[in-house]
């Protein structure tokens, strides 16, 4: 039997409001802030905090599902079969510590593999983008109207600076080449809030070198809605199951942005 994904889609909603709150609560006291895996990949008790008070709801209502977080939740998951919950408990973490602004939660629900709900919740903004698979994408209860073709001259591409830093080569194909020709660039530091403005006309592109599913999940289902397109720098979808390049941009521009990343594959932060 196939579930009800509105249905599902408001009870996740719920959820992410309850946790919304936990975190715009949390920001009023001392946050115990962590290393991971390098000095500047910051984790806090609240990550983990968000991450296990969803997967309980999750657990608690639907038995049959699987949840994969970024924290801890999910680690044996090998396979997209079934139901699958991909759920980030915050997107932005360095923002969250440094700038108590610029946030997510992000999650997705799969289905065998086919993104059915994708929810980002920008908390501070008390911006709501949801989206049910054929049924649209939403900013809050407006509509996201389908987005037509741009040129790089005219684009506005979300990119983080450090991986212009890092590049090497100068040649007709470089990334300083496209920033260039473009008319200019952003950075927001929550891959999910950078999603969510390619789906909702706010950017036009956004790329990365390397994202993990949590972090893109959410908003591959709501990019699909309104038409965008969203691959690795190979022109292949994103994996729900593993980390990967992502490039998303609106008709016309991708391909002309494929020239510039597509053989970036390996480039490491
Ligand atoms: C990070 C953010 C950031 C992106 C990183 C992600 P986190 O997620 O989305 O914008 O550049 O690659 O890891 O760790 O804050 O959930
Ligand atoms: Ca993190
Ligand atoms: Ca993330
Ligand atoms: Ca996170």
């Amino acid at each position: 039997m196939t579930a009800d994904w509105n249905e599902l889609k408001n009870q996740a909603v719920k959820w992410m409001d309850e946790a919304g709150k936990m975190l715009k609560e949390s920001l009023s006291h001392h946050l115990q802030v962590d290393k991971k895996s390098d000095p500047n990949d910051l984790v806090t008790e609240m990550d983990y905090k968000v991450e296990r008070f969803l997967n309980e709801k999750i657990n608690d209502t639907y038995p049959g599902h699987l949840v994969l977080g970024e924290e801890e939740t999910g680690t044996n998951i090998e396979s997209t079969d079934g139901v699958l919950w991909i759920i980030d408990p915050i997107d932005g973490t360095t923002n969250f510590v440094h700038q108590k602004f610029n946030f997510a939660i992000s999650v997705a629900v799969v289905e065998n593999g086919v993104g059915k709900v994708g929810v980002i919740y920008n908390v501070m903004h008390d911006e709501w983008y949801t989206a049910v698979e054929g049924e649209g994408a939403y900013l809050n209860e407006s509509q996201l109207p389908e987005v037509t073709p741009v040129d790089l001259p005219e684009a506005v591409i979300g990119l983080n600076g450090r991986w212009l830093a890092r590049e090497k080569r100068r040649d007709e194909r470089s990334l300083h080449r496209m920033v260039r020709k473009s008319r200019s660039v952003r950075s927001y530091g929550s891959a999910a809030i950078e999603l969510a403005y390619v789906a909702s006309g706010r950017l036009d592109s956004y790329m990365s070198f390397s994202l993990s599913p949590w972090d893109y999940a959410a908003g591959l289902v709501l990019l699909k809605e309104v038409g965008v397109t969203a691959t690795d720098f190979k022109g292949e979808p994103p994996s729900y199951l593993q980390s990967s390049t992502v490039l998303v941009a609106r008709p016309g521009l991708h391909n002309q942005l494929l020239h510039y990343v597509h053989d970036h594959e390996g480039f490491q932060e």
